[in-house]
């Protein structure tokens, strides 16, 4: 029987060390990617942001913002190579932890409308939608419309 690719993946907090592997991959998963000095800024303030690493290459990383009422989650990217593997619901729930912890009683979030896996993995996770921003995405057509999704928390 075979290892499972899970099995080998790390997680830990970012660091400013892993910003220009942050940012690589970001470049690589957007059209319109986060520039290098928001990740730089979330890293220097301390946001709620966890990696995933495979063989010490980065993977997968999310960055939300965790407060004792209302919590935000900003970004949460995994790597093409590696998707379908479990590294995203991971990073999902280690901020869902880090929200319980804190007491937070519910996460925000915005994904595209046509965004079908990050939709499936927020509904997995029992988001729920709760509206609509008009044109709040840019696409290489025009814009695109985002679907908020709220998840109260226990
Ligand atoms: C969305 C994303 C983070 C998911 O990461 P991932 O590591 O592939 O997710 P997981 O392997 O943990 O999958 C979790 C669930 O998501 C759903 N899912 C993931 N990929 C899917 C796909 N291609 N189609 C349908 N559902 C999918 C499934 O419900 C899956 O649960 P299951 O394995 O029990 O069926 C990843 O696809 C990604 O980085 N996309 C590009 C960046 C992005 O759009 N980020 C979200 C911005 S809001």
């Amino acid at each position: 029987m075979s290892a499972k690719l899970s099995q080998f993946i790390e997680y830990r907090d970012i660091e400013m060390i892993d910003l220009d592997d942050i940012y690589d991959m970001e470049c690589q998963s957007y059209d319109f990617p986060w520039t290098r000095n928001i990740l730089k800024d979330c890293i220097m303030n301390r946001y709620d942001s966890y990696l995933a690493t495979y063989n010490n290459t980065v993977v997968g990383y999310i960055i939300s913002k965790v407060t004792p009422f209302e919590s935000h989650i900003l970004n949460l990217t995994v790597n093409k190579k590696y998707r379908n593997n479990g590294i995203g619901s991971e990073l999902l729930e280690m901020v869902i932890h880090k929200c319980t912890i804190l007491k937070s009683e519910i996460i925000l979030l915005e994904t595209r409308l046509t965004n079908g896996s990050a939709i499936a993995l927020y509904e997995k996770y029992d988001f729920k939608k709760i509206g609509f921003r008009k044109d709040y995405y840019k696409t290489s057509l025009g814009k695109e419309d985002a679907i908020v999704y709220k998840k109260i928390l226990d």
